[in-house]
């Protein structure tokens, strides 16, 4: 920095005067500073905002939490507005005692507290053909990462009892769209959470408050919001989520469904094209997420020519099961143009797919589950594109 920068020279306006006192917000918000810092939609993506999608801007966002206000939204019929004392969650079908608990029934049971991504089975889907989008918020901001606490789904079942023929449940939600998914009893017994809390309060009205399902791993849209009922059955459902939707048309004509787990991805959300370098050549700190459905990420690698050489990058942070993970690569920027790419390797040893082999095998006609290896083309002057390299 240049000597006699005014900035350290002089005394700023916010040492001048006392600053405001405490309890001007109560409930606090961000810097006034950080105002661009927000959820976003793309407008002509969908007819209507009650039925649609924003996105977490994953380009502000450091560490691996997302934020409660700054979660990405998906709503089949709007956010239902649901007064607690009035919350019911019914649990009916093959059981052996059809329950009905309130939300302070739900809270007398013992909690947990668990780390998982959240990513819809449609983030990246406008980019199956080609690239599309120019910002990682919009090509992978489908995805928020939230510490939950709840219930274990296995307490609430155990309740009511599952009858032997109970092979399949179907939460459904409170909300004009009634979401319903069917989910085999195998998961249900597993890893499910009947969760109230978000990193530490109340659930959000629009993450599904009082009540939502986490079906960790698996697709957002099986994680139902404002969770009401649950029902035990011996077979699936094959509700509109499940057939029309959520199943993926491949290129012999046939749809693979009941694709619930959510492979391993990555993306660099630094720099991207919302967020250029911007401080010219030399030290350059490059940094991004991975997660998997299936486990915890063992390896991320980076690469600043397009595929030609990868490095490894430094995973810091907690390295939770189906939780989101935190990487930076750190090199010396020439200032030439760069083609970025991540690449995550996940605890079963799968790795992450570039979009031509997952062309290869799926076709272009899906919209779900594109995992495939996002590139970013930089430019001299450190700005970034979204682009496809052959
Ligand atoms: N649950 C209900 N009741 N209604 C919905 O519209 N949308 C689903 C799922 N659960 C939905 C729902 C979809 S498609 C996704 S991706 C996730 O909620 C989004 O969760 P979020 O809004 O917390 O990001
Ligand atoms: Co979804």
């Amino acid at each position: 920095l240049a000597a006699g920068d005014p900035a350290i020279t002089e005394v700023q306006p916010w040492a001048n005067q006392l600053g405001e006192g405490v309890d001007v917000a109560p409930y606090g918000m961000p810097s006034k500073y950080e105002a661009h810092v927000r959820r976003r939609d793309v407008p002509w993506l969908t007819a209507d905002p009650v039925s649609s999608v924003n996105f977490t801007p994953l380009h502000e966002l450091d560490g691996v939490i997302t934020p409660n206000g700054l979660c990405f939204e998906r709503h089949h019929g709007g956010t239902a507005d649901i007064d607690p004392a009035k919350y019911r969650l019914m649990i009916n079908g093959l059981v052996e005692k059809e329950l009905v608990f309130t939300l302070q029934d739900l809270k007398r049971f013992p909690r947990q507290n668990r780390a998982y991504f959240l990513e819809c089975a449609a983030n990246s889907g406008m980019e199956w053909r080609g690239a599309q989008l120019n910002g990682c918020q919009f090509t992978h901001g489908m995805i928020h990462n939230v510490i939950y606490t709840g219930v274990s789904l296995r307490t609430i079942l155990e309740q009511a009892g599952v009858k032997t023929n109970g092979k399949w449940v179907m939460p459904e939600g409170a909300d004009a769209s009634a979401m319903t998914r069917s989910i085999p009893i195998e998961k249900a017994l597993d890893d499910c959470l009947v969760a109230f809390a978000m990193n530490g309060e109340a659930l959000r009205p629009e993450q599904g408050y009082p009540v939502r399902l986490v079906v960790p791993g698996w697709e957002g849209n099986m994680w139902v919001k404002w969770l009401r009922r649950i029902e035990v059955g011996d077979m699936p459902w094959h509700h509109r989520e499940e057939t029309s939707k959520y199943t993926d048309l491949m290129a012999n004509g046939k749809a693979r469904r009941f694709t619930w787990e959510m492979d391993a991805k990555s993306v660099i959300t630094n720099p991207s094209p919302q967020a250029p370098i911007t401080h010219g050549k030399g030290h350059t700190i490059i940094t991004g997420v991975a997660w998997s459905g299936r486990g915890t990420i063992k390896e991320v690698h980076v690469t600043t020519d397009g595929g030609r050489n990868w490095h490894q990058a430094r995973i810091d942070g907690p390295s939770w099961d189906k939780s989101m993970h935190r990487f930076y690569y750190e090199f010396d920027w020439d200032g030439s143009p760069l083609l970025l790419q991540s690449r995550a390797v996940d605890s079963t040893g799968y790795v992450q797919p570039t979009k031509n082999e997952l062309r290869a095998v799926r076709g272009e006609n899906s919209i779900y589950h594109n995992n495939g290896i996002q590139t970013w083309h930089i430019n001299e002057k450190g700005e970034a594109e979204n682009v496809e390299i052959s």
